[in-house]
Formats: C-alpha cells, structure tokens, sequence
C-alpha cells in the first residue's frame, strides 16, 4: 500500500506562517498540533479502509465507546528530523511499525500492515513538513495510535478501530533542557508484571503510571524509576524511558528485554553506538541497592534515561524511602554525552548513518 493510496483532504484553515514560526521557536512538549493528521478506519471483514489525510480535529463518540471503558489503545511515538540540507528523515520507522504491531497482538487489536504504518507516517510528515523546527534539539514528534471504537459495553475485543497519527513539534522533554534528573524509587507502587502489558505500548501501562510519578514529584524528584514486581528488587525502567548505567571500567549495562520494559528503539540503537565506539554493553539485570552501592564507591560513574521523547538525559540523583545517592559529581558525564551526540549526529544528518537508520523524506 503506497502513499498514493491517502486521500488528501487538506485544511483549509492552516495556521499562517509567521504564527507557525513563532510557533516553532519555542514548542514546549506536545502542546502544539500540526494543520492534519492521518486517519485509516478498520473493521472486521472489510480490513483497512478510508486511509486519508484530513485536518487535525475533533472525533466525535458514543460514550459507550469501547476505548473509553477497557482502554483497548496503543500508540507509538517517533520523530522527524530536519536534515542539514534542508531534507527531512524519519529514524527508524520499521522499528516502529514493528513494536506497534507487537503491542496490537497483546491487545487484541488487528495488525496494522508494517509498511502501511511507515507510510502513514511519511505521509503525515510530508504534508506538514513545514512544522518540522529548525532549532537544534528540536524535532517533529510523531504519535500513531489506534482505538477500539465499537460502542458496545461487552467486554471482547472491539471489531471496529480508528488508527489515526497527530504530529507536534517539540522541544525538551524536561523543562531543564539537558541538566541531569533526579529519580523516584517507586517502592508503593510497580509498573509491570511478568505475563502483563510492560512489554507493549499501551494507554493502560501509563494511566497506571500517573500515580507514582505523582508520587515522585510530590517527593521532589523528576521521574519515577521502577523496580521489578515479583522481588522488588532490579531496576527495570522509568515512566517513559530506558535505562543505562556506566561505570569506571567503561562498560555500560541495561536491563534485559524479560517481557516486563518496553524494548526501546533508542535503546537498541545505543547499544549498538556503544559497542562502536568500543565499549563493553551488558544486557543483565542490576538491583537498586548494587546501584547504590557501585555509585558510592566510585564503581558506577554516570547513568542515563533514554528513549524518543528523552533523547539522553543524565541522572544526577535517586532517592527513594531507603535509598538516596548521587551518581558521579550529579551532572552529565563523559560516556553519556559522547552516546547521546552520536545519537543526535546520525538523527540530524550530520554522521554518516552507516546502518541506514534514517528513512528520508
Ligand atoms: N520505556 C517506556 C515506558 C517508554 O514509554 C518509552 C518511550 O517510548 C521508552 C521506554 C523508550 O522507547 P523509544 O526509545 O522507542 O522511544
Ligand atoms: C516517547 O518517548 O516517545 C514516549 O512515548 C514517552 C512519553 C512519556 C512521551
């Protein structure tokens, strides 16, 4: 299914070009929305259908709307960059469509075509690639999604989805820009367990996240970080990032891909970044109080949070109701600033991207 098969029903009230400009000086984090989204209907029988472009609005619903009660939803989230020649790339949208795919499997939701996604996107990114900021650190922030739209209160899987993708442009993720964060350890509260949803990406995993990153704000910190259901013990991730941990021998580890953590894109990328630039990358779980431990005695000298909307944004501090550390003197280090400009680098165009990571526009 090719881009040509897109209806293009454009807005006729786009935002003017010196608005949008302003616009794009200083977006903040997904409060800005483009001139148009994307919508492809599904139902059961008929397949994917009405793929087309249309203004960004309002959708109008039953309130019995199935969604709404059981939150059968998945998104995905991923950026287009702007290219030193003016061009535009997606990063590796096959990845996307990939896990997008995956989290319709756990949910009982019908599977997006792989190359209908990527196409969706590139179309959405087309048609409003003015949008796309010119600022450094700056990207256009794409969100596919899909909901089940069936308004019905049984409780099955919905035979009629909406699949839709929005676009913002975006700034940092955390208002501090690239200074380091302080974590939550959230012990009242855990984020997946084995045989749940963590491994998807969907609403739920978030809706159930709100209350511990309430949490970790009332507590002073940035982020929650998460600890593993079953013994409570091994750091898994934050709300909405991977995580890394560097330590003074020069090797880097993350936690492994068991089921309970979404499985990164910009994790997986750095993994393979690291091991270019010659580091050792372990892939095994490591606990909260090793953590602690390795930090003070110096073992352990930077950790980082990862992930689209994060880039790569250092961890300073931790605390929790029995842990408080500082890693490293508390600021962005060495290893964490050489992975995430080599990230940036190949995202903006301005490394040679040697895995063929950027799908361009
Ligand atoms: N973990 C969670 C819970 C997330 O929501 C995200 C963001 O999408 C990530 C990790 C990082 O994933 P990615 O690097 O694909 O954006
Ligand atoms: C992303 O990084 O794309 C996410 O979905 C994380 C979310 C907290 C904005």
């Amino acid at each position: 299914t090719g881009s040509a098969s897109f209806l293009r029903e454009l807005n006729p009230n786009r935002v003017e070009a010196t608005k949008r400009e302003a616009l794009l000086e200083n977006p903040g984090f997904g409060r800005v929305f483009t001139d148009h989204m994307v919508t492809i209907r599904y139902s059961e029988g008929r397949g994917w259908y009405d793929a087309k472009v249309v203004a960004h609005g309002p959708f109008s619903f039953d309130p019995a709307t199935l969604v709404l009660h059981y939150a059968q939803e998945i998104f995905e989230g991923m950026k287009a960059y702007r290219l030193p020649d003016g061009g535009a790339a997606l990063f590796r949208p096959d990845a996307n469509a990939r896990r997008f795919r995956n989290s319709a499997e756990r949910l009982a939701m019908p599977a997006l075509p792989e190359p209908l996604f990527v196409d969706s996107v590139r179309e959405l990114v087309r048609v409003d690639r003015e949008w796309i900021p010119r600022t450094d650190g700056s990207a256009l922030y794409l969100r596919p999604f899909m909901i089940a739209t069936e308004a019905v209160l049984g409780m099955k899987p919905s035979p009629d989805y909406l699949y839709c993708v929005v676009a913002t442009p975006v700034g940092s993720y955390f208002k501090g820009g690239a200074s380091a964060v302080t974590l939550w350890v959230s012990e009242n509260f855990t984020r997946a367990a084995p045989g749940g949803t963590g491994d998807a990406k969907c609403g739920g995993n978030y809706a159930a996240s709100l209350a511990a990153q309430a949490e970790a704000i009332r507590e002073g910190c940035d982020q929650v970080v998460f600890l593993d259901a079953v013994e409570r013990r091994w750091v898994e991730e934050l709300g909405g990032m991977n995580v890394f941990f560097v330590f003074a021998d020069g090797s880097i580890q993350t936690p492994p891909l068991t089921g309970t953590i979404l499985p990164g894109i910009t994790r997986a990328s750095l993994i393979t970044l690291a091991r270019d630039l010659g580091l050792t990358v372990r892939e095994e779980p490591y606990a909260i109080d090793q953590w602690q431990a390795d930090a003070q005695r110096g073992k352990l000298v930077e950790a980082f949070a990862c992930g689209t909307a994060a880039v790569v944004t250092p961890i300073g501090k931790v605390k929790g109701r029995t842990h408080e550390f500082t890693i490293g003197d508390g600021n962005l280090g060495l290893v964490t600033a050489r992975l995430k400009s080599a990230l940036l680098d190949i995202q903006n165009g301005r490394a040679p991207d040697h895995y063929g990571w950027l799908d361009r526009l």
